[in-house]
Formats: structure tokens, sequence, C-alpha cells
């Protein structure tokens, strides 16, 4: 008996080393943590339980026969993170470069299934050279084993990509079907093809971190949702983001106790909207006024910074934040933002978190750009995203909600539930100077003081379109607030809907606009 507990505890020693210590040596060099590492500082302390750590591949090709290394590369379990069941995928870059083949693949799609069928989200760790060269076809079979896994899994429990060293090829397609992307900067990057292959086709110079590093992706294509500086705020920041989420799809989001007072009236709120109409201000001082304690979890903060989304809680709860920024592009939808918020408000639908709108919108963004990219459908994604979701939904309206943006924004019409206005609040078709403009070019062109005769018609348009009262007369707003009063308001509303229930026609799925 001796003897075989000695070889146990040996073969688990041999399955902690990796790929030995010179490539630890190697990782650590670089800036980078082994996947147990990572692991280890992930989960709450001792929480792990390890699953296959003594798998190794079955390929013996180019040599690999006598190359077997328990776990062959991943590093895969449970635990938990802050007391709550978690599903982990570490990928260990000093196993074969982290390189995926059949059997690592089949160590993922396990801890996949467990997750789905247990209700837990699926964090991965991802650190790999790609598809195993050695194993051919193979190990492309086991990505799209994973790949299906992912779709399956969506909507169900959350599910987490934290890239924290090379992801390239098709291996990026994994962590784009995820809900939400993490990256380190200077250790990290993502492409579907490398600057050489890039050089050779386009005669592009890139470097892999001007290619696709965290910089890249967090601010200028949008893959990446959050950006940090070092493996420890990254994983810190995967953390925070956990708080806010429910383990699965059935659950409701997690409610902590809260000392901020429900009724709480910030005064500041009434002086953060300018007088002038045209002069920006930041939606994220609104925000923090309102949520609890100013806490303020924002996504893809340096992507399409026209409209903010995150998470913050009122009165304990979990809630979505989506605000239109007057601070950038003063607040315009592009198609950037309308991607970026469509996304995020289905991940809330999907997962139970009521939606909370703050808008402040001058309308879509003209221009040929925004036409021929394809502006119609990003924005009917933001569109059919509000208009198919069912949780609670709230809207507060700062200041301006004029045209289509009207619409789309959360409001009544397409089953928003609770709709406020501030008395700083303007509805109409656009801005009152674009439609003095239309309305009467004729009488414009003929005028003696045409500036004059402008001035006039548009100081009577905004006396009788710029404000809330049409729209609170037609009840397309439930009430006119003031706002330091939007803290309690919201969070009696968000209680009045703690029972909501609200479906879709039963159909197959919908056809969200490309
Ligand atoms: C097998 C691999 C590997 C791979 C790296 N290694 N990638 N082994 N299959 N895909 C091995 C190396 O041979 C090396 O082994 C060790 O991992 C570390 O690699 P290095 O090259 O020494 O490290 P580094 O200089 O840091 O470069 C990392 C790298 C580079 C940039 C990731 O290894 C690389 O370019 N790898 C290939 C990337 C790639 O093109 N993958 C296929 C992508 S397409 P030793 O024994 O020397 O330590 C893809 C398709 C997915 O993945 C399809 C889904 C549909």
């Amino acid at each position: 008996m001796s003897e075989k507990i000695k070889h146990l505890e040996a073969l688990r020693q041999e399955a902690l080393k990796g790929g030995g210590e010179e490539r630890i040596a190697r990782q650590h060099q670089t800036g980078k943590w082994t996947a147990r590492e990572r692991v280890a500082f992930l989960l709450d302390e001792g929480s792990f339980q390890e699953i296959g750590a003594f798998v190794t591949h079955r390929c013996d090709d180019f040599g690999m026969g006598d190359k077997k290394i328990l776990g062959d590369g991943v590093v895969t379990g449970y635990g938990t993170v802050d007391g709550r069941p978690v599903y982990v995928v570490s990928e260990d870059f000093t196993v074969f470069g982290g390189s995926l083949g059949l059997a690592y693949g089949e160590k993922i799609c396990r801890i996949m299934d467990l997750a789905m069928k247990n209700g837990a989200p699926v964090i991965s760790l991802k650190d790999s050279g790609g598809a195993r060269i050695q194993e051919g076809v193979v190990s492309l079979a086991a990505y799209a084993d994973i790949f299906l896994r992912n779709v399956l899994a969506s909507g169900v429990v959350p599910q987490i990509s934290v890239i924290m060293g090379p992801c390239a090829g098709g291996a990026v397609y994994s962590p784009a079907m995820t809900d939400f992307i993490f990256m380190v900067e200077d250790t990290s990057y993502m492409f579907i093809t490398g600057p050489e292959v890039i050089r050779a086709v386009t005669h592009e110079d890139v470097t892999f971190d001007t290619l696709g590093g965290a910089g890249v992706h967090s601010s200028i294509s949008g893959v990446a949702h959050f950006a940090a500086h070092d493996e420890a705020a990254c994983l810190m920041q995967v953390k925070q983001l956990l708080a806010y989420l429910p383990s699965n799809n059935l659950e409701d989001p997690p409610s902590v106790p809260c000392d901020d007072d429900p009724n709480r009236m910030d005064e500041a709120l009434a002086g953060l909207v300018p007088d002038d109409p045209n002069k920006p201000y930041d939606i994220k001082d609104v925000v923090r006024c309102v949520v609890d304690h100013g806490d303020f979890f924002e996504v893809h903060r340096d992507f399409a910074e026209n409209l903010v989304v995150g998470f913050a809680r009122l009165n304990g709860r979990s809630v979505g934040i989506v605000a239109n920024q007057p601070a950038s592009l003063a607040g315009v939808l592009d198609i950037h933002a309308s991607v970026k918020g469509a996304r995020f408000v289905r991940f809330c639908d999907a997962f139970n978190i009521p939606l909370v709108v703050f808008e402040d919108v001058p309308g879509f963004l003209p221009g040929v750009s925004q036409e021929h990219g394809g502006i119609i459908t990003a924005g009917a994604k933001l569109l059919y995203a509000f208009c198919e979701s069912t949780v609670p939904r709230l809207t507060v309206v700062t200041r301006k909600a004029y045209g289509g943006a009207y619409c789309v924004m959360n409001s009544k019409h397409i089953r928003a539930d609770a709709n406020f206005a501030w008395p700083t609040a303007q509805f109409a078709v656009m801005g009152p100077e674009g439609s003095v403009n239309i309305l009467y070019r004729r009488e414009l062109s003929q005028a003696e003081d045409a500036e004059g005769l402008r001035k006039k018609l548009t100081a009577e348009f905004r006396e009788k379109f710029d404000n809330p009262y049409i729209a609170a007369k037609r009840g397309y707003i439930d009430e006119v607030i003031l706002p330091q009063e939007t803290r309690p308001r919201l969070i009696a509303g968000l209680e009045m809907l703690k029972t909501k229930r609200d479906t879709n026609p039963p159909k197959k799925h919908g056809n969200i606009p490309l």
C-alpha cells in the first residue's frame, strides 16, 4: 500500500511540474505566471479541485510518443471565487507552448459540460500557441468541439476569457464567442493571422502588440472588454466582474447588503447638466451619484466611449447601466457604440440583470463612412437587443432624446417598464436648429433678416419641444423627476419590478441584424 501511495504522490508531484523548471523560469522571465499560479491567485485559497491531472495525449507522430506530460498542457477543474463556484481552464504555455490537442480539448469540454450541467461560470485563462501542429486535423476537431460548447453554453452560464499570452488563428474564436474578454498589456495578443503573414499579403509592417495587443483590442477593435497592466490586476478585475453576475441563467444576480441609503438624494445631480444644451458633461458623474457608494464597474471603458456600459448596484442589487456619453462625440450613437450596447444589453437580458438607461442622445452619427460601414444594421442591433429583452428596464432621460435614438434607447414603446425624465429633458425628431432649417427653408431664404428670423423660430421651436411635458402628457415617460430624486425613484422602480415576468413569442430564435 505504502508503495502505491508513494507512486501516487510522485505522480502528483510530476503533474505539478508542467513543462519543467527551465520553461517555468522562461515563463517568469517574460512577465507571466504559470497556469497553476494563475489558478491559485484567482480562486479562494485551497478551493481548487483539479480534474484530469494525469491525462496525457495519445499522439505518436513527430516523436511525440516519448513526450507525454501529465495534464497535457492544460490545468482544469473547479473551485470558488468569493465563495461562489466557478469552473476553470488554465492553459500551460510551458507544455508544448500550451498548444491544443485531442486530450487537452477533451479536458476543456469536460469542464464546460460540467459547468453547464451544474450552472456555474467558466473562466478560461488562455496562453497557447494554438492547434497542436503534431496532432494535425485532430487538434482542429478538438477546437471545433470547444466552439460548439461555447455556443451551447452562451446564455446558460457566464463565459469569461482571460488572454494571458498568445491566442492566434482560429483559436481566437473560442474567446470571441464568450461573454467577456480580458487582456494583459504587453504579454497577451490575439489575431487571426500574425505579422509575418500580413507582411507577405498586404505589405503592412506591424508587431504582435500593434496588431493585436491589449491596447488595440480594448480601444480600437473592441474585441477585448478589459485591459490590465499585469496578470494580478487582470485577475482582480475578473473577480470584480463575477461579483455582479448570477452563476447561471436560472438565478437572479447576487444581492449584497447595502448601507448606502436607498432614499439618498444627491444634490450634486441638479447641477450636472449644463444650461447650454450643446455643452458636454460626463454622464459617469451622473451614474456615480446615483448608484450604491458611487461604484461603477465599467465594461469596454476605452472602446466607443460615446456609449458607456457597465455594472453597478442599486440598493444592493446588480444592474446593467447603459448611458449615452455627452462628453464623447456629444453622445451620438455610431456603429461601434451600437454594437457595444447591443451585446451588453443581450448579456444582461440573458442573465436576469435589470437594465438602467441614462439617455442624452442627439441621434445617430451622420456620415458616409458610417452609412457605408452599416450604421443601419448596427443601430438596428441595439434596437433589436432592447426590444427583445424582458428583464426589468428603467430609463432616465437627462437631456436629449432625439430622433430614432429616442425609440432605441429603452423607450416605453419597446417595452421599457419605468421611464423618467429630468426637467432638462428634450424630446424631438431632431435639434431645434436642424428642424428650423428644414421646416422654414423658404421663409429663411426670402427673409430680409434671415439670422434674426432663424433665432426667433429656433427659440419658438425650443419653447415648444425642448421639454419633457409633451412626452409626459402622452405617458411616454411616467414621471418628470428632480435629478436628486433619481436614486430613490430607480430603486422603487426596481423593487416594483422584482417579480416582473415577460416573455417573447415562442420561436426557434430571432434573427438579429448583422
Ligand atoms: C505545437 C507548439 C505550437 C503549436 C508553440 N509550440 N506553438 N507546439 N504546436 N502550435 C511549442 C514550440 O515548438 C516550443 O517548443 C514551445 O511551444 C514554445 O514555443 P516558442 O516558439 O519557443 O515560444 P515563443 O518564442 O514565445 O513563441 C510563441 C508563439 C510561437 C508565437 C506562439 O510558438 C508560434 O508562433 N507558434 C505557432 C502559432 C501558430 O501559428 N499556431 C497555429 C495557429 S492556427 P519547445 O519544445 O521548443 O519548448 C490555430 C488554428 C486553430 O491554432 C484552429 C481552430 C479552428
